[in-house]
């Protein structure tokens, strides 16, 4: 007993991701975007910016369906998914899957049919990959594949980051590399001369606060979906600047 208590405690310390359970699995479509080096996958509605190296993320990612998306509350979160090969085993690799985070959103066309097009529309869930996350489980000409996926927990490397935009009084914070749930369910901020302040979600986890923070130090707490709360005190530096990024060693 003592022995799988010192384990799980010892796991929960090491390893970012240990809190947050695996969801079931469920059924979407897949298809791909932003070209065989992910380079047309940078930017999108998460506002992450350069996932590459800026917030690394790498190139497995994905845009969600709006019935996955959930107006940018689904950013960051990560997703195994696996191609149906029972039901298309022309297109899908066998046994294959892949962890890809969420990054951007993939935008419904009601003018075109879901096969045709509109396989984003609404309700449709629908992973719209990177081309290098997509063919790891489905062949370049398919195009378009059934799949199953399950949320999964976010292995990051490091800490959680904040990147400070905007200009005095509108900081629009955003938190990068979040593990754990992956995506974020509210956040506070504080300045060294302020109390605790409710920050809003601008677009994507870019989080808004309308308060003149300049020249102190700022603390955040983070709550992610799952319910878990981090404290982040003092990791921006009362000298910071905008366009300026923090890393941290806390993570989820
Ligand atoms: C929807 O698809 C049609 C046909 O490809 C295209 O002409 C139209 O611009 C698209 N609409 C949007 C909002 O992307």
């Amino acid at each position: 007993m003592l022995v799988l208590v010192s384990f799980l405690v010892l796991c929960c310390f090491t390893i970012s991701n240990c809190g947050f359970s695996p969801s079931g699995w469920n059924s979407a479509h897949a298809t791909f975007y932003g070209g065989i080096d992910a380079s047309g996958t940078n930017g999108g509605a998460c506002g992450y910016g350069n996932i590459f190296s800026a917030t690394g993320y790498g190139t497995d990612t994905t845009a969600l369906s709006t019935a996955l998306f959930n107006n940018g509350a689904s950013c960051g979160e990560c997703y195994k998914i696996t191609c149906d090969y029972r039901t298309d085993p022309k297109w899908c690799l066998k046994g294959k899957s892949v962890i890809v985070t969420a990054t951007n959103f993939c935008p419904p066309n009601l003018s075109l049919s879901p096969n045709k097009g509109g396989w984003c529309n609404p309700p449709l869930k629908h992973f719209d990959m990177s081309q290098p996350a997509w063919e790891k489980i489905a062949i370049y000409r398919g195009g378009i594949v059934p799949v199953f996926y399950q949320r999964v927990p976010c292995a990051r490397q490091g800490g959680v980051r904040f990147t400070m935009n905007g200009n005095n009084y509108f900081e629009l914070v955003l938190i990068t590399n979040v593990g754990g749930a992956g995506s974020i369910k509210s956040v506070y901020i504080k300045g060294s001369k302020t109390g605790w302040m409710a920050m809003t979600r601008n677009w994507g986890e870019n989080w808004q606060s309308n308060e003149y923070l300049n020249g102190q130090s700022l603390s955040f707490k983070v709550t992610t979906t799952d319910g878990v709360t981090r404290l982040f005190r003092g990791v921006v530096p009362a000298n910071w600047a905008f366009g300026q990024t923090f890393p941290t060693r806390v993570q989820f």
